[in-house]
Formats: C-alpha cells, structure tokens, sequence
C-alpha cells in the first residue's frame, strides 16, 4: 500500500512562496507555506521529486509524528512508538536537533539524548554500524507538544554539486533562484549580473532556463533509507532529463576580479551550463550591455561582509547610472542590507522582499517605473 506522508520543505524566510508555487508546480497536495517553510503531502514520489527538483528550498523533512508531553518519560514512551523503522537503517548513527519554546521540557541536550535513546529502542537498540551514513533527526517543541521529524535531505540542498570553491561572499544557490522567481524571470528574456562573483545567479539563471533538475547530480539522505526505491529514481531523473530544454537568450556575468571569473567559469562547468552563459572580466561602470533587454540583477558588495569595501555610496550610485544610462530599457533589481545605500543608486526604488543571507536581513530592491 502506498503511504501518503506530511512532508515541510524548509526555506530560507522570504521565500516561503515561491517554495510553495514549486511545490504546487510538481502537483503536490495540500501545500501550506508557514514561517520557515511550506508543509504539503506526498508519498515517495514527491518527496523524491521535491529533493530533485526544488531550488528555493534547503532540505525536505518527514514529519513522523506529534507526541504531547510534560515529562521525559513520557517523551521517551512516545517517540519509541512512532515508526522509525520505515527511514532508519538500524545501526545508523544519528544526530538529533532539539529547539524548545514554550514548553514544560526545555532542556535540548537532554530532548536530543532521550530521542536518540528512543529511536534506537524502537530499532532494537543494534550497536552502531559506523559505516553507515548519519541520519538528521529534528525534535521541535512548541506548547508542550514535540514534533519530530526525519530529514531526507542529507546535505543542503543548495549545495547543487557544482561550488566546491568558495569566494568572500558568495549567494546561496537557493537565494539566487529564489530571488529570480520572486521578480518572475522565466528564463525567456537575457539576464545580465554587472557584478557576478563566482557566478552564483547567472548559474541558477541556465539551470532554470534549461529546466535543469537542480539535484539530479548529487546523493540524498533517503537514499540510505530502508525503503529506498532506486527504480523510481533512477525513472524521475530520466523523465526530467527528457524535459530540458536548450537555452536560447543570453545571460551574462561580468566582474572586475580574475579571480571571481575564473570560479564562474569552473562552476559554470561543473554545472553544465557553461555553453549558456557569457563570462566577461569588465568593470560595471564601462559594460555595453546585451542587445535584447531583460533582467539586471546583482548582488553588489555589502560592506558588512565584505570589510574592506567601506564607502560604498559612489559604487551604488554608478549601478544607478548604468541602469539609468545603457541599461535604462532593462528591468533593474539588486540586493542591499541597507535602505540607505539602496537609496544612493538614486533610482526609484520597490522593495521585493526581505531575506536572509549571512545573518543579515536582505532587502530585493526593483527599480519602479
Ligand atoms: C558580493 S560579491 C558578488 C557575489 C556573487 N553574487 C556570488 O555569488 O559569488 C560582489 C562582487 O562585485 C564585484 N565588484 C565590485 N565592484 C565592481 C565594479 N565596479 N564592477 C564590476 N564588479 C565589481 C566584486 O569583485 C565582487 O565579486
């Protein structure tokens, strides 16, 4: 018999809906976005295809179960009777993640070790294989209520496979794709990053233009499950696979740093898009831009991350020119912690959304028209 389970795809906060509208996209049911994530149902298929295919989300969790309590005995008691056998492999090591808010049991270290002492009792309490892969166990309590979930995820899901490098201050590739479905980029108009770095967005720009299954390159957490199937899989990938599409618009990444570029250029190729995009090394201030007008989005430096930068001002205000000057018949968006500097590009300026990046709160600004 086939199971339908609750899944939550976690995300960054900020793209909760476009996490959602992939969601709905793959024909999931019930998809709820709440603070964090987007809850829906699905059965191995879905969960599957989730972890394949969404690019907004950071990982995809079970959630096994809802146990009401006030004690840890009853903790324990609980949590051994839900049915862990279905997504552990007796012996895998596990790592538990407690939080607790407004709970009689706030103590997280002891939630974590009386949840791992119950998972590996419902699983015969085997001594630990470690050959096997650990396994991420989430206990959250709210209300004196734990909700436990198994991650199927593994690594994060932005970790696509094709970064191995790191620049100072890269985009997560969950971001970048994020940020181009909020400003609804649909891979049919050129796409144009000023300031590319390691090439973060015009990377999930191909991905997304070619229609290119995100995970189809990289392993899982379910796929150590008891009940993997492999068949189905192995049968997903092929069916996306059939559905890629060539990318026929331009998208372009400039930079002044040769360093920046040369990364660009190496996880272009690890992803396979590299035939899709322009890599040039050229400073934002004497960039002639693609023909056909699309989308300019950038993530230009912060300052807090990148310290060194420090009066900024005069770099916005030369993003401004540009989408004043050779790119004022192109649709203009950029990243920005600070309003104020935002302002400097001295644009007329609409906030997208506000994100999260690096521990800071990130406004998407739009040039209004
Ligand atoms: C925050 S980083 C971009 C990171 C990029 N989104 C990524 O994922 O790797 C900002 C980039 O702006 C570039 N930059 C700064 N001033 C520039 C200018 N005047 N013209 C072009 N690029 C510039 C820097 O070299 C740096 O790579």
């Amino acid at each position: 018999m086939k199971t339908d389970y609750q899944l939550f795809a976690v995300t960054t906060p900020g793209l909760e809906e476009v996490c959602a509208a992939e969601l709905r996209a793959l024909g999931c049911a019930e998809v709820r976005p709440e603070p964090g994530g987007v809850g829906f149902r699905g059965q191995f298929r879905e969960l599957y295809l989730a972890n394949l295919t969404l690019r907004t989300a950071s990982r995809v969790l079970v959630r096994i179960g809802r146990v009401r309590c006030r004690d840890f005995p009853a903790l324990f008691q609980k949590t051994l009777r839900l049915p862990w056998g279905r997504f552990i492999r007796p012996g895998a090591p596990l790592l538990v993640r407690a939080s607790s808010h407004a709970s009689r049991l706030v103590h997280t270290g002891r939630i974590a070790e009386t949840v791992t002492a119950a998972v590996g009792h419902c699983l015969g309490s085997p001594p630990l294989d470690p050959v096997l892969a650990e396994q991420l166990v989430v206990a959250r309590f709210e209300d004196d209520e734990c909700l436990l979930s198994v991650d199927s995820s593994g690594e994060l899901l932005h970790r696509r496979g094709y970064r191995t490098e790191n620049l100072q201050a890269p985009l997560r590739e969950t971001l970048a794709a994020g940020i181009l479905m909020v400003l609804g980029w649909n891979g049919k108009s050129s796409l144009l990053d000023p300031m590319c770095g390691s090439g973060t967005i015009p990377i999930e720009a191909a991905l997304l233009a070619a229609n290119r299954a995100p995970g189809k390159d990289r392993r899982f957490a379910f796929m150590n499950w008891p009940h993997y199937r492999p068949g189905l899989w192995q049968a997903l990938v092929k069916e996306l696979t059939g559905r890629e599409t060539p990318v026929s618009m331009v998208i372009h990444g400039s930079d002044i740093d040769s360093a920046a570029l040369d990364m660009a250029t190496a996880n272009a190729r690890r992803a396979g898009v590299s035939e899709f995009i322009r890599f040039d090394r050229k400073p934002m201030e004497v960039l002639s831009p693609p023909v056909s007008p699309g989308l300019l989005l950038c993530n230009p430096p912060y300052g807090k991350r990148l310290a060194k930068e420090e009066n900024l001002g005069p770099l916005y205000r030369r993003l401004g020119d540009l989408l004043r000057g050779p790119c004022a018949a192109w649709q203009g968006a950029f990243l920005c912690p600070e309003p104020g500097l935002a302002r400097a590009t001295g644009l007329p300026l609409k906030e997208m959304a506000i994100l999260a990046h690096g521990g800071l709160k990130v406004g998407l600004y739009l040039r209004s028209r």
